[in-house]
């Protein structure tokens, strides 16, 4: 089943704070994936990579070094300004899995935080090259986030593959995003009470291992 999913997988969100981190380690936990976040801001206030690793429990060697790690919890280009840093994506690549067979790639803020003067995740996500999941939140307020963030995934060309609905359940809202969206919400993940190896591992099995995701990409990238 693990190799139904693509090699590659780039985890971005409508938002802040919308739950790209915890779907990350649900897949990261599920796949037994390697994961890599290329730019961390806010780092003084601990990393999304560190936190993936307490709560999977999987070695170091699972856990790709942050290419650009910001201390300011500040958007990426406004935190790298202030500390002298410049962020160059014209050459940054995914790095090269050492062991499992997916890698888990986690943005940063939503698709157009700004990572240069010039430049937005929407960039760094043509210049990876790498298929797409869009993590949403579940309640009021989101279809519209949604929706233009399809958009523009879209118009940049991006490989979207579906949409992760984050929070309690929302029928009706997800009828909207699929309908209006014409894409398919592949997962819909509840609150999850206690974070934990087995909770992640658990949830990846409830929520993906019968989405037609897998079925699609075991088509598209074999
Ligand atoms: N399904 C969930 N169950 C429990 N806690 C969650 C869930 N989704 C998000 N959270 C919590 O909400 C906060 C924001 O989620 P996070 O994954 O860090 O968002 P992002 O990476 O998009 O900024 C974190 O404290 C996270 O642990
Ligand atoms: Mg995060």
């Amino acid at each position: 089943m693990n190799s139904e999913f693509p090699p590659a997988l780039f985890i971005t969100g409508t938002d802040t704070e919308v739950g790209k981190t915890v779907v990350s380690a649900i897949l990261v936990a599920g796949l037994t994936a390697e994961y890599w976040k290329p730019v961390q801001s806010g780092a003084n206030a601990g990393t999304d990579t560190a936190w993936i690793k307490e709560k999977t429990g999987l070695p170091d060697s699972f856990f790709h070094p942050e290419t650009y790690i910001l201390s300011h919890f500040l958007s990426p280009h406004a935190a790298a300004f202030r500390e002298g840093i410049r962020i160059d994506i014209s050459a940054m690549t995914a790095p090269t899995r050492r062991q499992s067979s997916h890698l888990i790639i986690e943005g940063a803020g939503g698709i157009l935080t700004p990572l240069t003067e010039t430049e937005t995740i929407a960039d760094l996500i043509i210049q990876l090259h790498i298929p797409v999941l869009l993590v949403a939140r579940s309640g009021l307020g989101t279809i519209n986030h949604t929706l233009l963030s399809l958009e523009k995934l879209r118009r940049i060309g991006a490989d979207v593959l579906g949409v992760v609905m984050n929070g309690p359940q929302d029928p009706e809202n997800r009828k909207a995003i699929e309908t209006f969206g014409n894409i398919r919400v592949c997962a819909e993940i509840g609150p999850i009470p206690e974070i934990s190896p087995e909770s992640l591992s658990e949830t990846f099995r409830s929520c993906f291992r019968l989405c037609e995701l897998a079925l699609d990409i075991s088509k598209r990238y074999r």
